[in-house]
């Protein structure tokens, strides 16, 4: 959501700027633009639309822009005003002397717009982020430094920010600030960066540091400052990063979803490792904290989380509290923060997040350590805002996830909860050894069962084609899989803006079943267990209002053949473990559904992959 990228040194500076929102193009947006210095002038150049479009503009005058070694740009989520040229950043103020960026939302923008209007300030934009050029450009006047007018506009904002600002008379000098926005500034030789996000720098540099809230950096081709809010020097805290660049590339794959999608296998086993050593050793989680008696004392856990990650949660509460009779509530973030929620230092309250940096989670988990709770965070961000919150911080290591649509983090996170749920087992004795055994084999198999899905998947591209008219869909589940069919429908409507929707396969009757008729392909999440007997008389209702119908099923049954207009088999499984083993196939569906159609599979309208506001 909105991504800045900041650099000055001795190169082109566009060159870098337009490289580095390249890269977080996956944060979605909807304009783009820079600002940079040539001979002592600021410039901007805008355009709406894909980063391709400021790219054309750029190259028409690239050897003029190309003189700028300090330059500031930014790719748009839109928030307040629409997506326009206008609205794009960076904004300037009246004089157009200083030029800024921003990410976040600024609350009481209003009220500044109105107080700087009254001095004089003339808004040319719909943003809130307006008002900070002006706020900074009039500051600046006073104090002549621009460092000290950064820092004491900040004061005055409300909301929640990332910015970068140059200034004309300040030709050499970047400064860059934060408030539940995440920044990370690069250390490079003779240039440095600010950035929103790593991928913007990771092929320039590894040499970064997170800047706290309120800290201000300052930045010169030579020289990396940081200041708190009352002007104290902070001690930079230089941290080699992990990623590596060619976790930007698309190896090969079309989309990046799909290379996502086919690194599954891997991830399973980069999260069980070290981790689950041997199925007759305990699990070992080191990153959990939590007193091993007070775990054994817990009387609830809480999950709250948003989209992809809430239905990780679902799968986690269905293990946790399998495995360990602790009850679980599982609540989207933003439902939790508007409520009286009861917790207390008896609960444990975990926040799962891919990006680590979503603005509904990151409220929920302080509102819950406000209250004592032990905050354990399942991240693939340990670098995030939630993970630096954590008391207990259990890093998912799926790498970096480029598209939008989440895939392979959903995985990592899922599997994490089995890790989890057996750990917590083990210190409680809550579990059959034989059950925790047979779970944990099934863990260690997995990855092979994945491969074997993503080898027979022209099967589930026939099936796409097939289905890929269709303008509803109605997945149906049970049990540990409802959240399953939650997951599968929501990757089909993100990337492909089909109409899908998951129900508990129970409630189908109950409403959703009037919807029926031939133009409404009903999906069966049918892993054999429990239910699966239950989903197939669910399966059967829908037949008989003339649906057509898919299966997802480890059962080889033959008499499926009937019943089902399509069925995508995959490998044998325990059901308990079914759900890391069925998404994979829904995963492809959507994918391939959407591909079919032509849509923008890694970057859907008006999705950002990080959302940092409510
Ligand atoms: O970074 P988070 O996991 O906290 O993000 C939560 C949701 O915004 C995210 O899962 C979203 O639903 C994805 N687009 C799913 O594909």
């Amino acid at each position: 959501m909105c991504g800045i990228v900041g650099y000055i040194g001795n190169k082109p500076a566009v060159d870098i700027l337009l490289e580095g929102l390249t890269n977080l193009e996956y944060r979605g947006y909807d304009s783009a633009g820079v600002a940079v210095n040539v001979e002592g002038k600021v410039e901007l150049y805008k355009a709406e639309g894909k980063l391709q479009n400021l790219k054309n503009i750029v190259q028409e005058k690239y050897e003029h822009i190309s003189k700028s070694v300090i330059g500031i740009g930014h790719i748009r989520w839109a928030t307040h005003g629409v997506p326009s040229v206008t609205n794009a950043h960076p904004h300037t103020c009246n004089c157009g002397k200083v030029a800024i960026v921003h990410n976040g939302i600024i609350e009481n923008y209003k009220e500044l717009r109105a107080k700087l209007e009254a001095n004089g300030c003339t808004f040319r934009s719909q943003t809130d982020t307006e008002t900070i050029a002006h706020l900074v450009a009039s500051k600046y006047a006073q104090t002549k430094d621009l460092t000290e007018a950064v820092r004491i506009a900040t004061k005055e904002i409300e909301g929640a920010y990332a910015i970068a600002v140059i200034h004309q008379d300040v030709k050499n000098t970047i400064v860059a600030t934060r408030r539940n926005a995440p920044l990370v500034i690069g250390f490079g030789e003779g240039e440095n960066f600010v950035a929103s996000d790593v991928p913007a720098l990771i092929q320039y540099t590894k040499k970064a540091m997170y800047l706290d809230d309120n800290q201000i950096v300052t930045l010169t081709p030579d020289s990396v400052k940081v200041i708190d809010e009352n002007n104290n020097s902070i001690p930079l805290k230089i941290e080699n990063l992990p990623w590596e660049p060619v976790a930007l590339s698309k190896m090969g794959y079309k989309h990046f979803m799909l290379k996502e999608i086919h690194e599954q296998p891997d991830i399973v086993r980069n999260v069980l490792t070290g981790k689950l050593k041997n199925i007759d050793e305990n699990i070992s989680l080191s990153e959990v904290t939590l007193d091993k008696d007070k775990l054994k004392d817990l009387k609830r856990i809480q999950i709250v989380a948003c989209g992809t990650s809430l239905h990780a949660a679902l799968v986690g509460k269905y293990i946790i509290e399998e495995l360990c009779g602790i009850p679980v509530d599982v609540e989207a973030s933003s439902e939790y923060i508007y409520r009286t929620t009861i917790t207390d230092e008896n609960t444990l309250v975990i926040g799962v997040s891919q990006s680590g940096e979503t603005a509904d989670t990151i409220t929920a988990i302080r509102q819950a350590k406000k209250k004592g709770s032990h905050i354990l965070i399942v991240t693939n961000r340990p670098d995030s805002t939630m993970a630096r919150e954590a008391d207990s911080l259990v890093p998912v290591n799926a790498g970096i996830e480029v598209s939008v649509a989440a895939t392979k983090s959903y995985m990592a996170q899922v599997i994490s909860f089995y890790l989890l749920a057996i750990y917590m087992a083990e210190i409680k004795n809550s579990a059959s050894k034989e059950e925790l055994i047979k779970i944990k084999h099934e863990l260690i198999v997995l990855p092979q069962k994945i491969e074997q899905i993503l080898n027979h998947k022209s099967d589930i591209q026939k099936c796409a084609k097939a289905f890929s008219g269709h303008k509803d869909f109605i997945f149906i589940a049970r049990g540990i899989n409802y959240a399953t069919a939650l997951e599968g429908a929501l990757k089909l409507k993100e990337i492909s803006y089909i109409n899908a929707t998951g129900y508990s396969a129970g409630e189908l009757k109950h409403g959703p079943i009037a919807m029926l008729d031939e133009s409404m392909p009903v999906l069966s999440i049918l892993m054999k267990g429990k239910v699966y007997e239950k989903i197939l008389s669910n399966a059967e209702e829908a037949k008989a209002r003339n649906a057509k119908l898919i299966a997802v099923t480890n059962s080889d049954d033959i008499k499926l053949d009937e019943l089902f207009d399509s069925i995508i088999r995959v490998p044998d499984i325990e059901e308990i473990l079914s759900p890391a083993l069925a998404i994979v196939p829904l995963q492809l569906l959507a994918y391939y559904i959407a591909e079919f159609l032509g849509k923008d599979v890694d970057q859907p309208r008006n999705l950002a992959k990080s959302v940092t506001v409510e």
